[in-house]
């Protein structure tokens, strides 16, 4: 079977790395690595790649920044024209990036099967981008794997029939699980002085904080506030760096102890994060990886499709407004009481593959 893998932004390179390995570990299927180019710097991309190991994209391309129609425009039509040539017996689309929806879109439109990893969360929020992109995929999905129960709740709700709704568990935990002693290898903290530091890893990129003035801002003065008592470690995305210094906050961030980082690899970021005592982040996939780190995560946000970190015990959403005392009440927070969810385990990539052969009989 022919299975078109597609890739276009930094978390889906996460997602894919062992879902290709144990692939390209069976006889009959053939993976073929596509990537838009959403996300196109080095330290956004390239360095992901060489990282986790995974081949070079059999086809790229290279869309790169837009508005969102401009870029979901762009990869439907080189989809579209890449799948004349090259058509594949099923298409696999991870997460909720724009390159997933587009190229769901156009394959559904030829007729070509869809498989969606990470299908079913929700955060109810539709002002956000990704969730019109996952309720998008999603809905015209083939083949459903959600990473947890409620992402299959989800489904059912929306009508979808239960035989096309597989629980896997959690693919970006596979990744993790597999990379640990790597990541425990690196130097990173010890490059960067902070070894025997007790620190919080910030990271920022989501459109609802870092495009609107007065939110960044707050949040902003609040870690500026909070790093006069606890060490901040800041690896800032490109469109937070770019919009901070719009908006005239970068200097002040410059000039006080938070440590400012360029964008980290995949290694080099987990480093980060295995050394700090709390996550301060808008991502999604953040949240998870805390949750099976038992870190207790401080998410800006008002909703979270991943609710399943807030029941385990490490996740809390809170407002701008709430940062500084959040941070202060996290320090008495206890390991022992954040637990990891079912199928948190490495073995999610075996999975979707077992349900794919069981459901192509191959
Ligand atoms: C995208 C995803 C988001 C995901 C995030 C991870 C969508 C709608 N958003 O958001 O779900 O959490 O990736 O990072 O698909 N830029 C660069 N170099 C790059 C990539 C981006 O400079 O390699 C800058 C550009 O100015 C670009 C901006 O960042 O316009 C935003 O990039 P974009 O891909 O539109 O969205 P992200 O914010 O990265």
């Amino acid at each position: 079977m022919r299975i078109h893998i597609i890739v276009g932004a930094r978390p889906n390179f996460v997602k894919v790395a062992p879902l290709m390995r144990v692939l390209r570990q069976t006889s009959v299927f053939e993976p073929v690595l596509i990537h838009t180019g959403q996300h196109y710097d080095a330290n956004m991309s390239g360095i992901f790649f060489e990282q986790l190991g995974i081949e070079e994209p059999t086809y790229s391309f290279e869309i790169g920044s837009g508005s969102h129609s401009e870029q979901t425009a762009a990869i439907m039509v080189a989809y579209e024209n890449l799948c004349k040539s090259d058509k594949p017996d099923l298409t696999i689309v991870v997460g909720d990036v724009n390159s997933t929806m587009a190229v769901s879109i156009a394959a559904k439109k030829l007729g070509i099967k869809i498989a969606h990893l990470e299908a079913g969360l929700r955060s109810f929020d539709r002002e956000m981008p990704e969730e019109i992109n996952r309720i998008l995929t999603d809905s015209i999905a083939d083949i459903l794997w959600t990473p947890s129960a409620d992402g299959s709740e989800h489904l059912l709700r929306e009508g979808h029939d239960e035989k096309d709704i597989s629980l896997v568990g959690n693919i970006m935990i596979d990744t993790m699980v597999y990379m640990r002693g790597a990541i425990e290898k690196l130097s990173v903290r010890k490059d960067l002085g902070i070894e025997n530091t007790k620190y919080g890893i910030v990271t920022l990129h989501r459109p609802s904080n870092v495009d609107n003035r007065s939110k960044i801002t707050k949040i902003c003065e609040a870690l500026i506030t909070a790093s006069q008592d606890i060490d901040l470690v800041f690896p800032i995305h490109p469109r937070t760096r770019q919009k901070l210094k719009e908006f005239g906050l970068f200097a002040e961030l410059e000039n006080s102890s938070i440590l400012l980082l360029e964008p980290q690899g995949y290694g080099e970021f987990m480093n980060l994060v295995f050394g700090s005592f709390m996550a301060i982040t808008d991502s999604g996939g953040i949240q998870e990886e805390a949750t099976f780190l038992k870190i207790p995560c401080l998410t800006l946000r008002d909703n979270t499709e991943r609710p399943i970190t807030i029941t385990a015990g490490s996740n809390r959403l809170i407002s701008e407004d709430e940062l500084l005392d959040a941070i202060q009440a996290t320090l008495d927070l206890k390991k022992e009481e954040i637990t990891v969810p079912p199928l948190w385990d490495g073995q999610t990539a075996q999975r979707v593959v077992a349900d794919l052969r069981k459901r192509f009989e191959v």
